[in-house]
C-alpha cells in the first residue's frame, strides 16, 4: 500500500496519525456535534446526495486499495468516510481549517488549487471533487488551475468525478484545458453525466490524459 505521499512541510494541518487529538478529542467533539446540535436529515434527503451514497460510494466501497482524494469535508458529508475499505488509502482535504474535524485520518488543510505542491505527483486513482467548483472554487481561471493540479497528481487515467450546480457556474468540463487534460467517460455502469429533474446538481466523470 502506498504511504501517505504529503511531500514533507507546508500543507497547514498536515495529517496528525495517531496524535491525541486525533484518537480523542476530534471524535468525541464529533460525537458531541453529530448527536446534540448537528443534523444530517435535510442532506440525506437531497436526490444529489442519495445519488452519491447509493450509486457512487456504493460502488467505491468494493475497492479494497487504491489511493483517494476526497475534497470539501463537512458535517453531513462524514459518514461518507466510513464507507471506504480500510485497504484504501484515503486522504481528506479542506481549504477551512475547521473542517478538518470532518475529514478523514490523513486530512490535510491546503486549497485543491494547489494540492500538487503537497502530495506526491501521480499518485491517486480517484479525485472526488464534489461541491467544491462554485463553491469557493468559482472563477474559470481558478477552476483552470484545479484541473491543472488534479492533472498533476492523478495517475494516467486516473478518474476525476466532479460535482457542480448549473445555475451557480457554466459546465467546468467545457473549458479548454479541462477538454486538454481529460477526457470524459463513464464509470462503473455510471452515465459519463448524470442530472436531477428537481436538483441543480450535475455529477460528472472524467479520466486523465
Ligand atoms: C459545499 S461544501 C462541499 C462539501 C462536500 N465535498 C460535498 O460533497 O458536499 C464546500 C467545501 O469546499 C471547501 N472549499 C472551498 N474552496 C476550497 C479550496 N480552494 N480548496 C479546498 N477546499 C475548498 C469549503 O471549505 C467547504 O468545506
Amino acid at each position: 500500500m502506498a504511504q501517505l505521499a504529503t511531500t514533507p512541510g507546508n500543507a497547514m494541518g498536515a495529517p496528525t496519525g495517531l496524535s491525541l487529538k486525533n484518537q480523542v478529542y476530534l471524535p468525541l467533539k464529533r460525537w458531541l456535534l453529530l448527536n446534540f446540535k448537528l443534523d444530517t436529515t435535510y442532506f440525506k434527503q437531497q436526490p444529489d446526495r442519495i445519488w452519491l451514497d447509493r450509486h457512487l460510494y456504493s460502488r467505491l466501497s468494493q475497492l479494497k486499495q487504491g489511493r483517494i482524494l476526497f475534497v470539501g469535508c463537512a458535517f453531513y458529508t462524514w459518514e461518507s468516510l466510513k464507507l471506504f475499505h480500510k485497504g484504501v488509502d484515503l486522504v481528506t482535504v479542506d481549504i477551512d481549517e475547521c473542517n478538518e474535524i470532518w475529514g478523514g485520518d490523513k486530512h490535510l488543510v491546503a486549497s485543491i488549487l494547489d494540492i500538487d505542491k503537497f502530495v506526491e505527483p501521480h499518485s491517486f486513482d480517484i479525485v472526488l471533487l464534489n461541491g467544491i467548483f462554485g463553491h469557493g472554487v468559482n472563477t474559470p481561471e481558478m477552476q483552470e488551475q484545479t484541473f491543472k493540479a488534479l492533472h498533476n497528481i492523478l495517475k494516467p487515467d486516473g478518474l476525476l468525478q466532479i460535482g457542480w450546480n448549473h445555475d451557480l457556474i457554466t459546465d467546468p468540463t467545457e473549458l479548454q484545458l479541462s477538454k486538454d487534460l481529460f477526457y470524459k467517460t463513464a464509470y462503473e455502469g455510471l452515465p459519463q453525466r448524470t442530472t436531477f429533474p428537481d436538483s441543480t446538481h450535475v455529477f460528472d466523470f472524467m479520466r486523465a490524459k
